[in-house]
């Protein structure tokens, strides 16, 4: 386990951390009578207020929405596909990807913090409005705004949970890139370069996404996926080291085509 939060009364649920067992992701509340339970995203009841808890205790977050005059509703329904699918595989990949990269250099960072911020990366989706999320087609410049902010607010919401600073900075910069071209933008000066677990969580994410079908387009191949990301390469977005570990993860256990 790896999260310590606040205990306020007897009816509070929390949010707990994620944990991954037999390669399957898994968020995991806790109650005020410490007893730990590991939920795969069917209830839904439970979720809600874990949610709601995370809310009342960072105002943060409502600011937040009231900013984007984002109405409050909480997508339990997308939690639970992004915790069985796209959490869970940006997961898989970024363990592969660490694995592969700490042969040759040291991450300065444990392993267990990428994984645990990459089951938890998209969690501020869950305010996302379903229509934006969902929209079969592409974003316009409002509705990008909007969709941009999630990262943000799922860091938000777990700060109110007690969760550890490295996994917090991940889930917030999980769409910086390595030339800091994207979003949100650092508050403070940050090393010359990104951090490697910023890097490596931004690659699973990318690839796992890439290789996903979304309302919006098809599923793509290994080779498509892996193009697109040699192009980000090229732009300066991506580590050339990163990358190459990347292909090498795909070649051995990204077996579809
Ligand atoms: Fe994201
Ligand atoms: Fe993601």
């Amino acid at each position: 386990m790896f999260l310590v939060h606040p205990e306020k009364n007897k009816t509070d649920i929390n949010l707990y951390g994620a944990v991954q067992i037999s390669n399957t992701a898994f968020l995991v509340y806790k109650n005020s009578q410490g007893k730990v339970e590991l939920k795969t995203g069917k209830e839904e009841k439970l979720q809600k207020k874990a949610v709601k808890n995370m809310l009342l205790r960072n105002p943060a977050v409502k600011k937040l929405l009231d900013k984007y005059k984002i109405k409050l509703s909480i997508n339990t329904k997308t939690l639970k596909e992004l915790t069985g699918g796209h959490m869970n595989e940006t997961c898989n990949i970024a363990k592969g990807v660490y694995s592969i990269l700490a042969e040759n250099l040291n991450p300065e960072i444990d392993q267990s913090i990428v994984k645990e911020a990459s089951m938890l990366h998209d969690l501020g989706k869950i305010l996302i409005p379903s229509k934006i999320l969902n929209k079969p087609a592409r974003l316009n410049s409002k509705e990008r705004e909007i969709m941009n902010i999630h990262s943000t607010l799922g860091y938000e919401l777990l700060k109110s949970q007690g969760v550890k600073e490295e996994i917090l900075e991940l889930v917030k910069y999980h769409h910086q890139n390595l030339n800091k071209s994207g979003y949100p933008e650092f508050e403070e000066e940050l090393p010359q370069n990104l951090p490697l677990g910023m890097q490596i969580v931004s690659i699973a994410d990318k690839y796992s996404a890439l290789r996903e079908a979304r309302v919006y387009r098809r599923k793509l191949s290994r080779l498509e996926a892996l193009l697109i990301l040699y192009k980000e390469v090229r732009e300066g977005k991506v580590h050339p080291a990163v990358y190459e570990a990347l292909m090498k993860y795909a070649s051995l256990y990204d077996t579809d085509v």
